[in-house]
């Protein structure tokens, strides 16, 4: 150990996963499906139509995986709950051999020394819920998430401190109701700001629930952050950086904290006739739900320019893993996504700037004062087994000690970071991409012919962050 480290004492070093992506077990002990567990089955939806059936096969193998993390020092694990385990169709009644394995999960966490931070909905959401009323375009959503929510407070009450009410609400809507990448696959802008408004009824009245519960510990939402920059000085291109924060940021964020809609961008919903219904009480409830914390999960920056009203729309995402295939996308007459040229880019072409993480914490800390509990942040890359068995990601080594690092600053200057969770803690099913773009600390032999062995080698970086760790962030080399 070198310097002095900045992080607090009790900072949360973490990894996170999410059900769907590690579980495996789809249909096992009375777990009824999701919509993911039926678009992955649509030709075409998904990289070499890969799913997650068995995908690492977690629910068997989580004593091996904690044990792993334990090794390793991990000082909190962040997972997410299938709501189609502890209730198959959505409500009525309680699956109690799926909640039976969360016990087992959170106890074996505990047991373990490491911290549970338990996410409520990672995008597995209760097929019959979509079929019964069509999901989040219902409100009748609200009561049958508060009431999942609630059997788990009543569980883990007292034992699990941190939780996480929904993950990344602008992707899995927007994915979910603009760009149909996601389920229910749909393409209609005035659907998805009535989706998001009730997905925002949602995660106020569960934070309110938990409030209600007087449950110890904390609650926030976890928002995908991507922190909007100007191409260059020309005003054009910086309102048009101004448009792209207020529309892809400030949209959700300026909800979870304060309960209000950005004015510019309601005005523009309004002349575009894309306007959610608010009905009486819905801006009070949003008013009245304070999150603990803001939850971010941040992966890279963008860069934008002035877009003509005759511009770029929606263009092709990168899910092959061809650096470069990607196309310039973004909304006519508001602003366009350009490359930063002072940044590198990943395989998937997704932009790689420690510093925007340190940008990111800044401006959520100057904008909301809340604390921040950074619930991913990771690289996805090819990662090669040698015929020993090791795996050399340096790459990744780079790009987490120059994020962690990035993290550092921030807290030097007064952001208040309660912790920082890696995705992923073991390698993973990529929702669109497949298993070859990979984020763990631990391989998993597992690819695109699902028929892998499943068992898990330690990767470069799992040694790297067991330093980091050991020395409280101190030591970054
Ligand atoms: C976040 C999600 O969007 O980023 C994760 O919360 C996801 O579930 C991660 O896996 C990385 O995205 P991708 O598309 O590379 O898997």
């Amino acid at each position: 150990m070198t310097e002095k480290s900045v992080f607090p004492k009790d900072f949360l070093w973490g990894s996170a996963s999410a059900a769907y992506q590690v579980e495996g077990a789809w249909a096992e002990d009375g777990k009824g499906p999701s919509v993911w567990d039926e678009f992955v089955r649509i030709p075409g939806k998904t990289f070499k139509a890969t799913n997650g059936d068995l995908a690492v096969d977690h629910y068997h193998r989580y004593k091996e995986d904690i044990a792993l993390m334990k090794e390793q020092g991990l000082k909190a694990y962040r997972f997410s709950v299938a709501w189609t385990r502890i209730f198959p169709e959505g409500r009525g009644k309680v699956n109690r051999a799926g909640l039976d394995f969360y016990i087992r999960l959170v106890d074996e966490l505990i047991e373990n020394g490491i911290e549970p931070v338990l996410t409520l909905y990672h995008w597995d959401l209760p097929k019959a819920l979509q079929e019964e009323y069509g999901g989040w375009e219902s409100r009748k959503i609200i009561d049958d998430f508060v009431n999942y929510a609630t059997v788990l407070f009543e569980t883990f009450k007292g034992k699990v401190h941190y939780w996480v009410s929904l993950n990344e609400q602008n992707v899995f809507i927007q994915l979910g109701y603009m760009l149909a990448a996601h389920p229910p696959g749909v393409t209609d802008e005035k659907r998805m700001y009535e989706a998001n408004h009730i997905a925002n009824l949602v995660n106020a009245s569960v934070i309110n629930k938990f409030h209600e519960m007087k449950m110890p510990g904390q609650i926030g939402p976890s928002f995908a952050y991507t922190p909007n920059y100007a191409f260059d000085s020309d005003p054009q291109n910086v309102l048009a950086a101004e448009n792209a924060e207020d529309l892809m940021a400030h949209l959700w964020m300026d909800i979870y904290a304060w309960g209000e809609y950005p004015i510019a961008v309601m005005d523009l919903l309004e002349k575009r006739g894309v306007a959610p219904t608010i009905e009486e009480g819905d801006m009070a409830l949003l008013r009245s739900a304070k999150p603990d914390f803001m939850g971010m999960n941040y992966y890279q920056t963008a860069t934008n320019k002035f877009n003509p009203i005759d511009g770029v729309g929606q263009g092709k995402m990168n899910t092959t893993g061809k650096k470069g295939s990607s196309e310039e996308s973004g909304i006519p007459g508001l602003y366009k996504k350009v490359q930063n040229p002072y940044v590198d880019r990943t395989n998937w072409d997704w932009e790689i700037d420690p510093m925007g993480i340190h940008i990111a914490l800044r401006r959520i800390t100057s904008r909301y004062r809340l604390p921040i509990l950074i619930t991913e942040n990771g690289l996805g890359e090819y990662d090669k087994i040698t015929s020993e068995n090791e795996i050399h990601d340096e790459y990744r080594i780079k790009y987490l000690k120059d994020h962690v690092a990035a993290v550092g600053d921030a807290i030097a200057e007064g952001c208040n970071v309660l912790g920082y969770c890696t995705w992923s803690y073991t390698d993973l099913l990529s929702w669109l991409n497949g298993y070859q773009k990979r984020y763990g600390f631990v391989y998993v032999d597992q690819d695109e012919t699902q028929e892998g062995s499943l068992k898990r080698y330690k990767k470069d970086s799992y040694y790297w962050y067991q330093r980091v760790i050991a020395s409280n962030g101190a030591d970054l080399d």
